[in-house]
């Protein structure tokens, strides 16, 4: 089991329970003769007490951090004063080194994350989330996937599990990942979008939580070329209602994790900043951020004025998010700059019913839209792209059999956690990130 701190022999009221409990030396410290030893065993930390005939053991002489050790003893309450995690104090009467760590310069502590360049930082990821706030990220992340698990259950959707080998694109071909597959051609999937598509008309709406890779050839704090990508589909929808739902489902996640008192503490020494979002978000049609970007003299990417039909890079698009500091979405964007799938504004064909949901301090967390659901312009749109129809078939095959209007969107978990998070990078929200050039460990 996990729980590694056991009841061994007898519990006495005032004295304490007896306790065996395993984990590694977070910290440690000596003073007049007592050994203090903060353990870490994955739950959490414990404050452990060595006196006499074992503080001034040759092993608690020599001893370092990260070294694994079983400590025997009394579990004593102690005052808030007594900066003992959950105002608990083992005193030990017994203990065994299970496995030395080299300690020294080699110690793998907060102080580390401090000062070491990020790529021998990154080298390094193994040991550097044993530290306090790597490893509260990881907490904070798996708390946030339950919640989306439990949210999307409380609305009744189905979880499916999509294939990552396919042999069709979503999001264009720049960044598909090849791969031999067998006597054929396979790629790494991109999205679980089209398949997700096809679950709905025998289950209704659905949700997926998989990997998605992306080639992606820049180096920015937000890419990745292997994600953790949280997508949903909704049948028989419109676009206002994928935009209410988008917002319920972010907040309900955020209220169930903040009602997890561990984490939500973990948040505030993270993120002490943070606030639950306003309901509703700001919404914001592409164009009007194109005039906004004018206005406040922020320059695209060749450094001229935006214009109608730009791609709004990730700086503009930070900049704008920041100086705005609330959450947006960002709507209708020009049919040219958006996948091929998209459906078009029936009030405005230059434009698709699309939406990318923007945070402060990252720019896009959600990309998601209503789906082009007629036939023929299914079949153009293929070809406006220069795809080949024919692998497309069963996606295409969607609107032959029962078509509908639906929608759904595509949430990168890494994104979403370094807004939460306050993290500048994405690399520090997965447990080992790749991008161009990293693949290790
Ligand atoms: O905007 P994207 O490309 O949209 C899609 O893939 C849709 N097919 C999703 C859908 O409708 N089901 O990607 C969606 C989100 C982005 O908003 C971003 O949060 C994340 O996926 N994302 C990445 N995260 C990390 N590294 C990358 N290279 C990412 N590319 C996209
Ligand atoms: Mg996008």
């Amino acid at each position: 089991s996990g729980e590694r701190t056991q009841e061994v022999d007898y519990a006495s009221g005032n004295r304490g329970s007896r306790v065996q409990v395993y984990g590694r030396v977070h910290r440690e410290r000596k003073q007049k003769g007592l050994c203090f030893i903060t353990l870490r065993d994955g739950h959490g930390f414990l404050q452990c007490v060595l006196a006499g005939d074992l503080a001034k053991s040759y092993a608690m002489q020599i001893l370092t951090r990260e070294t694994s050790l079983m400590i025997k003893g009394e579990m004593w309450e102690v005052p808030p004063g007594a900066h003992a995690p959950d105002n608990r104090e083992l005193h030990a009467d017994y203990f065994e080194i299970i496995g030395e760590a080299p300690g020294g310069e080699d110690a793998i502590t907060n102080r580390v994350q401090e000062k070491g360049d990020a790529q021998t930082l990154l080298d390094q990821r193994h040991l550097l989330l044993r530290g306090e706030k790597a490893s509260s990220v990881m907490f904070v992340r798996d708390a946030v996937e339950h919640a989306f698990n439990v949210k999307f259950h409380e609305l009744n959707y189905i979880k499916v599990a999509p294939p990552a080998l396919v042999q069709t694109q979503v999001e264009g071909g720049s960044t598909l990942f090849n791969v031999p597959y067998y006597d054929d051609k396979a790629y790494l999937t991109q999205s679980s979008q089209l398949y997700l598509e096809t679950v709905l008309p025998f289950a209704g709406n659905c949700y997926c939580i998989e990997k998605s890779f992306r080639a992606e050839k820049s180096l920015t704090r937000r890419h990745l070329s292997e994600y953790t990508h949280i997508e949903a589909e909704l049948d028989f929808i419109n676009f206002d209602d994928l935009l209410t739902h988008l917002e319920d489902v972010i907040c309900g996640v955020l209220e169930i994790v903040l009602g997890n008192p561990r984490i939500a503490k973990m948040l505030q020494d993270l993120n002490p900043d943070f606030q639950m979002p306003e309901r509703p978000f700001k919404r914001m049609k592409y164009a009007d951020a194109i005039d906004w970007l004018r206005e406040h003299d922020i320059p695209n990417e060749e450094g001229q004025p935006h214009h109608f039909g730009d791609d709004i890079a990730e700086a503009a698009e930070r900049r704008m998010t920041d100086i705005i500091n609330r959450p947006i979405f960002l709507t209708h964007f020009p049919a040219e700059i958006k996948a091929f799938y998209m459906k078009k504004d029936v009030e405005d064909p230059r434009v698709t019913e699309s939406v990318d949901c923007l945070m402060p301090g990252v720019g896009e967390i959600v990309g998601g839209s209503m789906r082009m659901y007629d036939y023929e312009e299914l079949i153009a749109a293929y070809k406006r792209e220069g795809i080949s129809a024919e692998p497309y078939y069963w996606y295409t095959d969607q609107r032959r059999y029962g078509t509908s209007e639906h929608g759904g969107y595509g949430l990168g978990l890494e994104r979403f956690l370094a807004w939460l998070c306050k993290q500048h990078t994405v690399r520090d929200t997965c447990l080992y990130p790749r991008y161009m050039g990293r693949c290790k460990p």
